[in-house]
């Protein structure tokens, strides 16, 4: 095929993934920020917000989020996402579409207990994604589990972990002089990955 496959681009897109990923971290300021889309089922329309990706488990792309988010309520309801990375400098883009599932309690247990401690008390006293009257009253919830866990350890609330993304799809696309972009997409066929360069 394209010799630009040979030179920049595996055959396992995962492996192409992590280069780029590798390559953007060395220039980009948030390289771990991706865009996670979701469908709002109840009102039949896309969602999107800004998650960090917390690297490659197997084959999963993961990254950690409150379970009872309107995220997470929607990849409940339909677990097909769409993930984005958008590295400005590195003039790169890559869109992933996969299944979701939830990582094992044993594996978010092992990445809150790395987390530094006020993000630790941040995602014990959450409730993502529900209103609040005010920020005091959020601001009080926050000091009084540092209160409550003064001396101990801050515990994995059982609503908070990871998210593992099975990948079947990706583009990758290098943004190109006057518009003349490159890009690849890999679609998943059994256990091979067939590989096509679209137009600009
Ligand atoms: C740079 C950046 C990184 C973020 N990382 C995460 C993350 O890793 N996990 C998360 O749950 N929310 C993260 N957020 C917040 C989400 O964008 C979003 O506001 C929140 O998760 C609630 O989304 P939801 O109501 O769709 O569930 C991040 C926001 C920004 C701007």
């Amino acid at each position: 095929m394209d010799n630009l496959i040979n030179y920049f681009l595996r055959k396992d897109p995962s492996e192409s993934f992590q280069e780029w990923y590798a390559d953007a971290k060395k220039v980009e300021q948030n390289p771990e920020a991706m865009t996670l889309s979701t469908m709002d089922q109840k009102h039949n329309r896309p969602d999107s917000r800004t998650v960090l990706f917390k690297g490659m488990k197997d084959n999963y792309l993961t990254f950690y989020t409150n379970y009872n988010s309107t995220k997470a309520k929607e990849l409940d309801s339909n677990s097909e996402a769409c993930l984005l990375f958008y590295w400005h400098i590195s003039k790169r883009q890559v869109r992933i579409q996969g299944k979701v599932k939830k990582m094992s309690t044993a594996d978010s247990d092992i990445y809150f207990t790395v987390r530094d401690r006020q993000s630790q008390l941040a995602s014990y006293i959450s409730e993502q994604s529900s209103p609040i009257a005010d920020k005091d009253t959020l601001m009080k919830k926050l000091s009084d589990a540092d209160r409550k866990f003064q001396g101990s350890e801050v515990p994995r609330p059982e609503n908070w972990g990871g998210i593992l993304f099975e990948p079947y799809e990706f583009e990758f696309f290098v943004y190109g002089d006057y518009r003349i972009n490159d890009r690849f997409l890999y679609k998943k066929s059994h256990n091979d990955w067939i590989i096509t360069r679209l137009q600009p």
